[in-house]
């Protein structure tokens, strides 16, 4: 397994260019199923997590090549609606898949993602979702298995339990196929799902209302390809720019898009940043700049968007150890996403977790050792304290990492840190 070695400790300024996000990516690429003639996405991302699912689709058949950032799909070759264990089980968004795959061919057999490290994370919403929309929906031996009677799904109406993202994107998908009119309540507003309707339309699909909790749809018999670029990574700009947080450097994000990050970007003015957005030949960016000066603690409470992302509550907690002042962080949306703090702990923070409430009071500075990843973003607030800590930082188990950063490495030297991945049995 491989791990990183950070020697922390030098100034952090530069330029990062984001890549494509990941949480877009996932269902854009689920649903190009929809689509009866080629498609092609680019802006894709190169990470561990767009690799499963083109090579899940590919599994159905479907011809469908990455080159560069650019995916090109072609579904007249598809001949399989079978999402197998080995490869869903190491990414929930696999999941994703059912809802065009029951609204395109009427059929779907997709297992169950199983439980994950952040908590047990169910799929009822999603399977709730497909049967107000027509299909029978069963699950035998650790699988899903759906039919859609008469092979076209039916508008309905779906009224989520909670907020769900890609239940809400699952439900999108099928419903833009289905035959009438479907409506989403208490649908998720996240900008993925913004960036989803804008590529169905581009299709032909009829949908109003994504990016508020009420999306209609009125379905349509079928969906063309078309050429769509994959927004940009919000949770990779706000990751990076935390970066100046933590070490009152400078961090400049270009080819990102501001009004996606508006409650981290508040905070980073809380907190005592400031905060340049604007506009260089048609490319955003975003400047944070700390001018040398120490953050100062500031609570966040995690809630669906447009409330403070869920995906930067760890590099939040990386931001706030160092910070002055003494921070609450309250984490609404997962059951058991507070594992980075243990690790961070490690590092020398004095962090107290009592449910899903942390506090942390903020040190003068960490101390290096030998600490673990032990998912996504809990990885990244691990590689932001590295940065600021004197010594060499060592982090196991960073195939977490490789999932949802792309260029990792370049991009951390980029901003003037010192990084190194070593292959480890
Ligand atoms: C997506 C993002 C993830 C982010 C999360 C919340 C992708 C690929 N991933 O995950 O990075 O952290 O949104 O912003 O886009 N739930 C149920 N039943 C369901 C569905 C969800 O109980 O059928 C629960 C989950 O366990 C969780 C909460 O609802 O506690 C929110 O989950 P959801 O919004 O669905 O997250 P994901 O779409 O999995």
């Amino acid at each position: 397994m491989d791990r990183f070695i950070i020697e922390g400790g030098y100034p952090i300024d530069g330029t990062v260019r984001i890549s494509g996000a990941k949480n877009a990516a996932l269902p854009l690429l689920s649903g190009a199923i929809l689509a009866s003639t080629p498609l092609t996405l680019t802006n894709v991302p190169s990470l561990k997590d767009v690799h499963t699912l083109i090579e899940l689709i590919a599994g159905m058949g479907v011809t469908i090549t990455k080159t560069g950032d650019t995916v090109h799909v072609d579904n007249s070759t598809h001949n399989s609606c079978f999402a197998p264990y080995e490869l869903v089980k190491t990414m929930r968004a696999s999941i994703f898949v059912l809802g065009p795959l029951l609204a395109r061919f009427g059929e779907a057999q997709v297992s169950l993602p199983g439980g994950c490290a952040i908590g047990s994370r169910p799929v009822d919403q999603h399977l709730k979702a497909m049967e107000a929309l027509g299909a029978q929906i069963t699950v035998e031996n650790g699988y899903v298995i759906g039919t859609v009677p008469g092979g076209r799904l039916k508008g309905g109406s779906i009224n989520f339990d909670m907020v769900t993202v890609g239940g809400t994107e699952n439900a999108l998908m099928a419903a833009s196929l289905a035959e009438g009119v479907t409506i989403i309540d208490n649908a998720a507003r996240e900008p993925e799902i913004i960036d989803l309707a804008r590529m169905l339309t581009a299709m032909g699909a009829k949908i109003e209302g994504a990016g508020t909790a009420r999306i209609t749809v009125q379905g349509v018999e079928s969906l063309s390809g078309c050429e769509y670029s994959v927004c940009p990574d919000r949770i990779e700009t706000g990751s990076y720019l935390a970066a100046a947080l933590m070490s009152g450097g400078r961090v400049k994000a270009t080819h990102t898009d501001s009004s996606q990050l508006e409650p981290v970007l508040h905070k980073f003015e809380e907190m005592g940043a400031e905060v340049t957005i604007a506009k260089e030949s048609d490319v955003e960016t975003i400047e944070v700049n700390m001018h040398g000066k120490r953050a100062k603690a500031v609570s966040v409470r995690t809630l669906p968007h447009p409330g403070f992302p869920t995906d930067m509550q760890a590099q939040f907690m990386a931001i706030n150890t160092l910070a002055e002042g003494t921070s609450t962080i309250i984490e609404t949306i997962f059951e058991n996403r507070f594992m980075h703090a243990p690790e961070l702990t490690r590092l020398g923070a004095d962090i107290q977790i009592d449910g899903h409430t942390a506090v942390v009071r903020g040190v003068e500075k960490l101390s290096a050792a030998q600490v673990m990843a032990t998912d996504l973003r809990a990885s990244m607030s691990l590689v932001l304290a590295a940065l600021t800590i004197e010594g060499k930082t060592q982090i196991d188990r960073i195939y977490h990492i490789d999932r949802g950063y792309e260029l990792l490495e370049e991009k951390v030297r980029a901003i003037g840190g010192r990084i190194t991945r070593e292959s480890g049995a």
